[in-house]
């Protein structure tokens, strides 16, 4: 995976080309024309399937639950590869089933956030990389103010926002909060032409304990220092909206051998604010100075810790 805009764990937007063994993005995807092939034979059952999913100003598309379509191994062999990554890359243990989206021509999605529906989105494409169809891309607006920034500098389009095509077997992960659309589709309306997704959220499913401590004897000492830490910095961390992810190495006579930054994807509302950078710190030293018991050998921690700002209007 790339990061688009933002250093390793700070990106608010990754995109990774071949994401799936070839075998099975291939096998999907003739699952998805086998769908659509002879027309004449489609049966209520096994057709009438999709939901031409309108919502005014917002969303144009056709959506399915995706076992109606691909055999149902194949999409749960794709959320096992999807959860793998995601844990060891974000620290998000939790995966949503997907929908399967088509769109065709006039289909499209309109400028919106998902920040009540997960951490990040994901958008993997099943799309044909030749196709007789354009749009369909996915747009992601950048997070500087894009008036601010811009004050003297004439700008447009991708000056604004990143722009990811549905390239076949991409995987596009993206901060839930940005506000994101997909590019209208235009051109053939044949269905396996169109842009095809399969999509959903990803977020926190608690800390992950592996090695030679008990996971509850190691979280004990955590949390506590987590509330401390808290605590004492309580209006300040009240301020802040957004996931941080720490690794923990414990070695075997209890100390940590190292705490560090996995994912860093917390904000404030004012860009300028410099204080984030002091908690963290403070959080990751205070972490840093645990002790746990003696254990036959190493532990290793994944630590997710979520910041709830409350929105103030
Ligand atoms: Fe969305």
């Amino acid at each position: 995976m790339s990061s688009i805009a933002g250093a390793p764990g700070r990106a608010p937007v990754l995109v990774g080309d071949g994401f799936l063994p070839v075998e099975l993005a291939e096998s999907m995807r003739r699952d998805v024309e086998a769908h659509f092939a002879a027309p004449s034979a489609h049966r209520p059952d096994t057709h009438q399937v999709w939901n031409y999913w309108f919502v005014p100003e917002l969303y144009t598309y056709l959506r399915t639950s995706p076992e109606k379509v691909i055999h149902r191994d194949r999409v749960k062999s794709f959320i096992e590869a999807l959860g793998g990554w995601s844990l060891a890359v974000l620290g998000m243990g939790r995966v949503t089933w997907p929908y399967l989206s088509l769109y065709v021509g006039g289909c499209r999605q309109g400028w919106h956030n998902d920040s009540g529906n997960g951490r990040f989105a994901y958008v993997y494409s099943l799309t044909k990389n030749d196709r007789r169809t354009v749009g369909g891309e996915t747009l992601v607006l950048r997070e500087d103010d894009p008036f601010r920034s811009n004050l003297a500098r004439p700008t447009a389009g991708r000056g604004l926002y990143e722009m990811i095509e549905p390239r076949f077997n991409r995987l596009v992960v993206f901060d839930d909060r940005l506000p994101h659309a997909v590019e209208r589709v235009d051109g053939a309306m044949d269905p396996v032409e169109g842009r095809f997704v399969l999509h959903g959220h990803l977020s926190e499913a608690g800390p992950v304990v592996s090695g030679a401590l008990p996971a509850n004897a190691t979280l004990e000492p955590i949390v506590a220092a987590l509330r401390a830490c808290f605590t004492e910095a309580s209006a300040t961390a009240a301020l802040y909206n957004g996931p941080l992810v720490l690794h923990l190495s414990i070695d075997p006579a209890g100390s940590v051998k190292n705490c560090a930054v996995l994912l860093d994807r917390v904000m404030h509302r004012d860009p300028g604010e410099a204080g984030w950078d002091i908690l963290r710190a403070r959080l990751v030293a205070r972490l840093g100075e645990l002790k746990f018991p003696h254990a036959e050998g190493e532990t290793v921690v994944l630590l997710p810790v979520m910041f709830n700002a409350l929105p103030t209007s």
